[in-house]
């Protein structure tokens, strides 16, 4: 029997979502999203549905507003809620994300309890740890969206630098999802040759610096809205990683009980992505630098997990 795939929000990133899980023949894929926009769902379901031939794949993709229709679903990414405007800070969506998110979590508690749930709303940090308290979910049966996607970021931005391809360097990024967050230069490599070893200081700090402002950067370009085809493929490797068993070791935002000396709270680390979900964070020996950039983004996350008063 074919995997199910459930998106909750079939906006920017839950469309891209459904079409890279349709072409990776990932499974059956249903896209909820409000009873508002449920006909504009069972559209981009149907155009799906209409790809196929040419996008040479086999999925049933359906659009609904009922939670019942994602019952037995094995993977569920949630990108509901609003995204950011211009001017705006990821903090900004809170009050209303909160809200989002808590519904959602319970729809999927009652509907598709043993699903692997991945979540990409914004601020994310905050907003993985509310579905997790609110689902009651066991701790590798959730994880949040970031750190694959920031250290996707870092290393597009080190290629274009260095004029190297992307797929030769390895690194990663630790922290939150936002200007604190931890890019490790020390640890990246390119082709195997460290970074600090072929780049300047000042190349590193400029592309650091890029990363960490990276979304701020694509919304000022749209206006309106935040990036989409990156965060969707990045969810979709760790959703991949789960379905498939395949091991990877991903940056994500993943519940911290000691490591790295954090407790109780979703943060960016490296994780090892089975088919148990989020089954080990690895810890990275750190200097005292990034260690204390590393207790700063700490600061940051815990003072908007706060505001969520769970
Ligand atoms: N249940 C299901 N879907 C919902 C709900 C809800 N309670 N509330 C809102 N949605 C839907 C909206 O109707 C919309 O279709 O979520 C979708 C969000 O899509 P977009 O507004 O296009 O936002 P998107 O760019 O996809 O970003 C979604 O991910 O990266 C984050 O910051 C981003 O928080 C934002 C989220």
């Amino acid at each position: 029997m074919r995997k199910k795939i459930a998106l909750i929000g079939g906006g920017q990133i839950g469309q891209i979502l459904a079409m890279l899980a349709a072409q990776q023949e990932m499974g059956d894929i249903v896209i909820l999203d409000i009873p508002d926009y449920l006909d504009p769902i069972k559209g981009k379901a149907l155009d799906l549905m209409e790809m196929a031939p040419h996008g040479n794949y086999d999925a049933n993709i359906t659009g609904t507003s009922d939670y019942k229709d994602i019952a037995g679903a094995d993977v569920v990414i949630v990108t509901a809620g609003k995204p950011r405007q211009a001017g705006m800070t990821r903090e900004d969506l809170l009050a209303t994300n909160i809200d989002i998110i808590t519904k959602v979590a319970e729809g999927v508690k009652a509907n598709a309890p043993k699903a692997f749930c991945i979540v990409l709303t914004n601020p994310l940090d905050a907003m993985v740890y509310m579905f997790y308290k609110v689902s009651g979910f066991p701790k590798n049966q959730v994880a949040g969206m970031a750190g694959t996607l920031d250290t996707a970021r870092f290393r597009a931005f080190l290629a274009m630098e260095l004029g190297v391809s992307v797929t030769d360097i390895a690194g990663t990024v630790l922290g939150g999802h936002g200007p604190t967050m931890v890019p490790l230069p020390r640890l990246t490599t390119v082709g195997g040759v460290p970074l600090t070893d072929i780049a300047d200081q000042a190349l590193i700090d400029r592309v650091v610096e890029r990363t960490r402002e990276a979304g701020t950067e694509i919304v000022k370009l749209f206006g309106k809205g935040s990036a989409f085809f990156s965060p969707a493929w990045s969810a979709i490797v760790m959703a991949e990683s789960y379905l498939k068993d395949k091991k990877r070791v991903l940056p994500c935002a993943a519940l911290c009980e000691g490591e790295y000396g954090i407790n109780g709270l979703f943060i960016g680390v490296p994780a090892l992505f089975t088919a148990k979900g989020v089954e080990k964070i690895y810890e990275i020996t750190l200097t005292d630098e990034e260690k204390a950039q590393l207790a700063a983004t700490v600061v940051a996350v815990q003072k908007t997990v706060d505001e969520c008063n769970v």
